[in-house]
């Protein structure tokens, strides 16, 4: 039986795929390339020694989809599709909500048609809008997202809780992750947005590079201990990982549709991680303060308890392994 992982070269799927094939799991990937490239697949299986079966289709095309259920025994379904772009999510708001959403509806439609019931969802920590309590558990109000991907990412947990209530034979983890940073640390794979990135660690790394001028720090006048936002960066390997503790979970007898966050229950700062990324490479990240970015809240970080509890799941890797590796992965890229 094999797991599908839809987006499978992107950053956070081919990570998965590497940690799947390393527990000798059977992967088969779908992926159409819109911001991920065939390269990565090499690489994940340089890295892994092993190989799996990939189509190059968009999971919205319906027929092709179901040629890949006809083709391969399908246990489970980890969704990585989809546009994640904040900013890009604001001007083409129709384009991310039919990807995003109608994509996941055509998955969960064929996945119904051929009896595959387990669904692993990438979540994230942006449905809680701003957050009613610090550390945020899983039973916070959800709500109040501030952008079109935001929304997606809400609307198609509701589409879950709705298919589960009609059907409890379906078994559905859905996965709200924190700010994933970091990459392998073969430097084989990682994080490669297109253009000018919007986050802050791939910023960051470029500065250092050399690549851009200077990082922006949007605002510092936070309630935070210096001021400047504050967010729970997870290591995207310690990420992976959670994914394969929830399919262990889905595994198991009983049935339901579970929500955890993936995160590491620490908080840090903007200046925090500028200074944390020149201690651990070494490098001279140059910045100036300018204004709040909107839409931005002052502080985000998880209570990772339940992930803990429940999975048996926790984040392993240190801030220092998350600054090391995003360097390594552009030095890499860079040649
Ligand atoms: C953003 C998205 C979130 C998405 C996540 C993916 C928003 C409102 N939220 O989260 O939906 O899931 O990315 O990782 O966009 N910062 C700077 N200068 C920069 C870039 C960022 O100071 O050039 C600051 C931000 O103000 C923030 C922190 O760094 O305080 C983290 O920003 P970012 O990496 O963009 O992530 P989020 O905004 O938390």
């Amino acid at each position: 039986m094999a797991i599908l992982v839809t987006g499978g070269a992107g950053y956070i799927g081919s990570h998965t795929t590497v940690e799947l094939l390393n527990e000798g799991r059977e992967v088969v990937i779908i992926d159409n390339f819109a911001n991920s490239k065939p390269e990565v697949l090499d690489k994940i299986k340089e890295i892994t020694k092993k190989d799996f079966k990939f189509y190059q289709i968009d999971y919205l095309d319906k027929e092709k989809l179901e040629k890949v259920f006809e083709e391969n025994k399908i246990e489970a379904v980890m969704n990585f599709a989809g546009y994640k772009a904040v900013g890009e999510s604001v001007k083409k708001p129709l384009e991310y909500y039919e990807n995003n959403i109608s994509g996941a509806i055509v998955l969960l439609q064929t996945m119904q048609k051929y009896n595959v019931k387990k669904f692993i969802f990438s979540s994230s920590a942006t449905v809680y809008g701003e957050p009613e309590t610090i550390p945020i558990t899983e039973n916070c109000k959800t709500g109040g997202t501030t952008n079109p991907y935001g929304t997606s990412k809400l609307f198609i947990e509701q589409i879950l809780q709705d298919l589960y209530k009609s059907d409890s034979t379906w078994d559905i983890a859905i996965l709200r992750y924190f700010n994933p940073v970091g990459a392998h640390k073969s430097g084989l794979i990682g994080e490669e947005p297109q253009g000018i990135p919007n986050n802050l660690m791939p910023y960051i790394v470029r500065v250092a590079a050399g690549q851009l001028e200077q990082l922006s720090v949007f605002g510092n006048d936070y309630d935070t201990h210096d001021g400047t936002g504050v967010r729970d960066y997870i290591h995207v390997v310690d990420l992976a990982k959670g994914h394969i503790k929830a399919l262990e979970k889905l595994e198991k007898e009983e049935k339901g549709i579970f929500v955890y966050n993936l995160g590491t229950g620490v908080g840090y700062s903007v200046l925090d991680m500028v200074k944390a990324f020149e201690e651990a490479t070494g490098e001279k990240v140059k910045y100036k303060i300018d204004c709040r970015r909107p839409g931005d809240i002052a502080i985000c970080y998880s209570n990772p308890k339940k992930a803990k509890q429940e999975l048996g799941w926790e984040a392993q890797k240190t801030l220092k392994d998350m600054c090391q590796d995003s360097w390594r992965y552009i030095q890499k890229i860079k040649k």
